[in-house]
């Protein structure tokens, strides 16, 4: 599907986003194999999280939707799941899969798993290897790597594993294991990446401790809780974009989930001169449950370049399109390194970016492992493709919004992976149907 973006002439109004991608993953998962009722509040019902329903539903997960955005999960603990009758599609879903790996291979029934053509590409080496340290038994292919993979549940036994790269979903995966085996595993990360997973454990009643950066976990069985999901910072980074890069702008986003592992890229515009002021959100529910929110209030700002250090690098992943696209409207040389990672996401996002923002006329240097910017560059209206990836999608569009004449993206549609409502919500910001 094709779409049109036109210049803005500003952003304003107050909005809510739709709710975090990666909570609403883990509150499916851990719902799904505790006892008792999960109850699930401003859920994110979108391509990808759809995909983790289906997938848990056809290993007899009851997942109830009483409204669009919640969901109740009735979970039977650990043996309430069964053998699923056909494969396991986790479609676009790099998370729906590596958590499925963790999930089934210490259960005790077999399952193929399987992906779209972007997903079959992904690496999944990197959660095989340590469950097969574990005792699992998965096959695949190119030696285990890449799905259709074959899992034969079975009994697992405790690691001590420093997982060498910095990936949540690996470590989510793990801990998926590790709760379903006896005596203590330890998992050490390279670097800090987000933490929604040990904090929704804790707070379903798993043994998982965190200290000095080592996080050992138990077998456990879980309880279900109710809980509200924040906005997810992911989405709200091509509006915060947005409001910064277009002149006269001024928007509050509303409810926002604000854990640390996540907000590096709202740190990072701040030191490049954005104006956002963030209004933390305090209710009781979310003290427990550990996830920090807050409003944020954008305004437009004149930006300078910024070299993103390595340490950065996992807690603002998913937000590198959209930054590229804030660093081409600001003054200097800003820098990427360190994010090869970002070649196995959904798409190779170091080439299509830069294939795609030169042809915006952003002056972008292509590096094996990140990208250097030269700024402020004057945009340019061209035809332009998401190559199927979301995250693409949404930075083309922001990036539409402060270029000279019209942009036409393709591809369009996979803003739904993640960002249901993207583009009613930036209309409503621009106070006119600007998109089509
Ligand atoms: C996610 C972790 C990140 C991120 C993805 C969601 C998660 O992937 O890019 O969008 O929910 O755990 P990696 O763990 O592969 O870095």
């Amino acid at each position: 599907m094709k779409r049109k973006i036109v210049p803005a002439q500003f952003l304003s109004g107050e909005i809510q986003i739709p709710g975090d991608k990666s909570i609403s993953h883990r509150g499916l998962f851990l719902g799904g194999i505790a006892r008792g009722k999960t109850h699930l509040e401003n859920f994110l019902p979108s391509g990808d999280t759809f995909a983790t329903e289906s997938c848990l539903r056809s290993l007899g997960v009851d997942i109830q939707a009483p409204t669009p955005m919640s969901r109740v999960i009735l979970g039977n603990g650990w043996d309430g799941l069964k053998e699923p009758a056909d494969v396991l599609d986790a479609k676009n879903s790099g998370t729906t899969l590596r958590f499925l790996l963790g999930l089934l291979a210490g259960q005790s029934f077999f399952a193929v798993l399987t992906g779209d053509e972007s997903l079959r590409r992904r690496p999944m080496k990197r959660v095989v290897d340590p469950l097969l340290k574990m005792g699992a038994s998965i096959s695949g292919r190119q030696n285990g790597n890449l799905a259709p993979l074959c899992i034969y549940g079975r009994k697992l036994n405790r690691i001590n594993y420093l997982i060498p790269v910095a990936s949540a979903q690996v470590k989510t995966a793990l801990i998926l294991a590790a709760l379903q085996t006896e005596g203590q595993t330890v998992l050490e990360e390279l670097m800090q990446t987000r933490d929604h997973t040990e904090k929704l454990v804790k707070c379903m009643g798993g043994e998982i401790e965190i200290v000095n950066g080592k996080i050992s976990i138990t077998r456990s069985s879980l309880k279900g809780i109710d809980f509200h999901i924040p906005g997810d910072f992911s989405s709200a980074a091509f509006l915060i974009a947005a409001g910064l890069c277009t002149p006269n702008s001024k928007i509050r986003i509303k409810r926002v989930g604000l854990n640390p592992t996540r907000t590096a890229f709202l740190n990072v515009l701040q030191r490049m001169g954005g104006e956002i002021g963030v209004v933390p959100f305090k209710d009781l529910n979310l003290e427990t449950l550990g996830e920090p929110e807050g409003d944020l209030i954008i305004t437009s700002s004149s930006l300078k370049a910024t070299e993103i250090l390595p340490e950065e690098v996992p807690n603002l992943i998913d937000e590198l399109p959209v930054f590229a696209v804030a660093a081409s409207q600001a003054e200097g040389v800003s820098k990427v390194t360190h994010a090869e990672e970002l070649r196995v996401k959904e798409t190779d996002r170091i080439r299509d970016l830069c294939l795609e923002l030169r042809k915006m006329g952003v002056k972008i240097r292509e590096l094996t492992d990140g990208f250097i910017i030269e700024g402020p560059c004057q945009l340019k209206g061209a035809e332009v493709s998401s190559h199927g990836d979301h995250r693409l999608a949404m930075a083309l569009t922001t990036a539409g919004l402060f270029a000279d004449g019209e942009t036409t993206l393709d591809g369009a549609e996979a803003a739904d992976i993640s960002f249901p409502g993207f583009w009613n919500l930036l209309d409503q910001l621009l106070g006119k149907s600007n998109t089509k």
